[in-house]
């Protein structure tokens, strides 16, 4: 087992990375000094595949556990499902004494770290995600929120896991649709922050899919160091935390105007990318290879680039709500070259993206 370290002083905690380790979970829970009642929030996906052994391992360490199952999907991650994450906490009387565990994907892990953050004004949380996602990027941070019809992720908090324990075998029953959604936002990392991982992706793209659970280690751990490293230096996004943004402005625009499940996150985010990298390059921050190079590696990791049929118009009108919005103005992260980005505002968002619309829809 690997072991990576948030560091946010006196809140830091571990990422544990490994092959097989779900059973350990009960073990590191305990050397926390946790509280004694432990509540799994699942789904009904998740729920028949892991929770067992989740339960035991807590059991095992001498922890009373109870579980919250919920409907599965983008879709549910919203008030209605976090009211009954909540009812069903005071049905069950769980008090302060109380650590949520969130088990599950991105949703999930959202929406049980938000009850955690909200709940009797904070409870303690730990974070298993069992997704090529929520491994990589959702589980690591903080971030926690739901849905609102009118934005994703509007409703939210900056709540930080006690521990994040990541088995790489949990993903060998998830399907390949989301399998490729989640290495959208392996390739964001590359293209925001580290070429030679870049590199290391273009080279073994096909491969991806059928990686080895040592090869998924060694990815979730890269991912996993630059978040860590990005969220250790502006936890709550008032500089480059915004980096991990990159693609997301456009890529929440289509979850919220498809219907929150309809196109997955990942693959919402693969699309902004491509828009991303199209805007970079026209505005001069990289070339038309580099472009090339990110719009292939996306296609080729099973990944659509093609941009949904809804109006400029709408398209603003939806990134008009992003966090990122400052003072009216639109405010994107584009890439320099492969390797490095920073956040732009938009003072012509219009024009910038019909061209840049027009430019993907010819690639
Ligand atoms: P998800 O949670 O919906 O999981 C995808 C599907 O896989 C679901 O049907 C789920 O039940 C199923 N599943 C989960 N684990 C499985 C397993 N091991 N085997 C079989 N099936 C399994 O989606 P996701 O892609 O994990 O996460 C997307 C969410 O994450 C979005 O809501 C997005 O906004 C959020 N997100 C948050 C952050 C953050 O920093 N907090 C970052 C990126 C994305
Ligand atoms: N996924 C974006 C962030 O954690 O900041």
């Amino acid at each position: 087992m690997k072991r990576l370290t948030v560091g946010l002083g006196d809140r830091s905690y571990a990422i544990h990375v490994g092959e097989g380790i779900l059973n350990g979970l009960g073990r590191e829970a305990s050397a926390l000094n946790l509280p004694r009642r432990v509540v799994v929030v699942t789904n009904t996906v998740v729920a028949p595949l892991y929770l067992e052994q989740v339960q035991s391992s807590l059991q095992g360490a001498g922890f009373a556990v109870e579980s919250i199952v919920v409907q599965d999907g983008e879709a549910f991650k919203n008030a209605a499902t976090l009211d009954q994450i909540y009812t069903a906490l005071l049905e069950k009387r769980c008090d302060r004494k109380t650590t949520i565990v969130a088990l599950g994907g991105g949703v999930i892990g959202d929406m049980a770290g938000y009850a955690a953050a909200t709940y009797l004004r904070g409870v303690p949380f730990i974070q298993v995600p069992t997704t090529v996602l929520s491994q990589v990027d959702s589980s690591v941070g903080g971030k926690t929120a739901i849905n609102h019809p009118l934005g994703k992720n509007m409703i939210g908090a900056f709540y930080q896991p006690r521990l994040v324990l990541i088995d790489v075998a949990t993903l060998d029953t998830l399907d390949a649709r989301n399998f490729s959604a989640g290495i959208a936002e392996v390739i964001k990392y590359g293209v925001i922050a580290d070429a030679a991982f870049f590199d290391w992706l273009e080279e073994r793209a096909e491969g991806l899919k059928a990686l080895d659970h040592q090869t998924l280690i060694e990815t979730v751990l890269r991912c996993c160091a630059i978040k860590a490293d990005i969220v250790a230096q502006d936890e709550t996004e008032q500089s480059v935390r915004a980096f991990l943004n990159y693609g997301h402005t456009f890529g929440h625009a289509i979850e919220q105007l498809s219907g929150y499940g309809t196109v997955l996150h990942g693959e919402a985010v693969a699309v902004g990318m491509t828009v991303a990298a199209q805007l970079s390059h026209q505005m001069s921050l990289c070339t038309a290879a580099d472009v090339e190079r990110i719009v292939r590696l996306i296609q080729r990791c099973g990944l659509s680039t093609l941009i949904p049929d809804f109006s400029l118009d709408a398209y603003l009108n939806a990134m008009m709500r992003d966090k990122k919005v400052a003072d009216g103005a639109l405010r994107v992260v584009l890439n320099h070259g492969i390797g490095q980005c920073d956040v732009y505002t938009l003072t012509q968002p219009r024009e910038l993206f019909a061209a840049a619309l027009q430019a993907c829809r010819t690639v």
